[in-house]
């Protein structure tokens, strides 16, 4: 299997509810090791940016809107299959249709707050990676 690298952001409902360490214990739980990692304030500029392959679609504005409502946390997840796993943990977009014990059951209120970010494919995640951090900025820990 292969190890990988993905981008998780815990969004700003998220870190409003002091959740920042009970979703770090399901990373590192599930075999996940935090590499790089980084509180942000994100500008509007920066979030329209990241999302910039949305900005046709209609929840385009509450999206950037919501992501520069407060801090969140970004965080470089390492380990096998470690797209796939963080999405698992993450569960359904719509928290609504998350299965139980996933991170957006538990602590999202809706779709549009919906508690965390994973990057959704290889492609993705190198893009999301190097959008928030520099090389330098991630520590491999084999
Ligand atoms: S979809 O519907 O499957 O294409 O959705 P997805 O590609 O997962 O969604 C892309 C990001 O948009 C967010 N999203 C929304 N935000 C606000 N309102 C509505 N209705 C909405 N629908 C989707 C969704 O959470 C995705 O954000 P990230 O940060 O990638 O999780």
């Amino acid at each position: 299997m292969a190890t990988e690298r993905t981008l998780s952001i815990i969004k700003p409902d998220a870190v409003a509810k002091n959740a920042i360490g009970d979703i770090y214990r399901r990373f590192e739980n599930a075999g996940l090791k935090i590499v790089a990692a980084k509180m942000l304030h994100l500008s509007r500029e920066k979030a329209e940016g990241f999302y910039a392959e949305h900005k046709e679609r209609p929840f385009f504005g509450d999206l950037v809107g919501f992501m520069i409502s407060g801090p969140v946390m970004v965080q470089v997840l390492e380990g096998e299959n470690a797209i796939a796993k963080n999405r698992e943990l993450m569960g359904a977009t719509n928290p609504k249709e998350a299965e139980a014990g996933t991170i957006r059951a538990d602590f999202a209120e809706s779709i549009d707050a919906n508690a965390v970010h994973g990057s959704d494919s290889s492609d993705s995640a190198k893009r999301e990676v190097a959008y928030f951090f520099d090389d330098d900025e991630i520590c491999p820990r084999g």
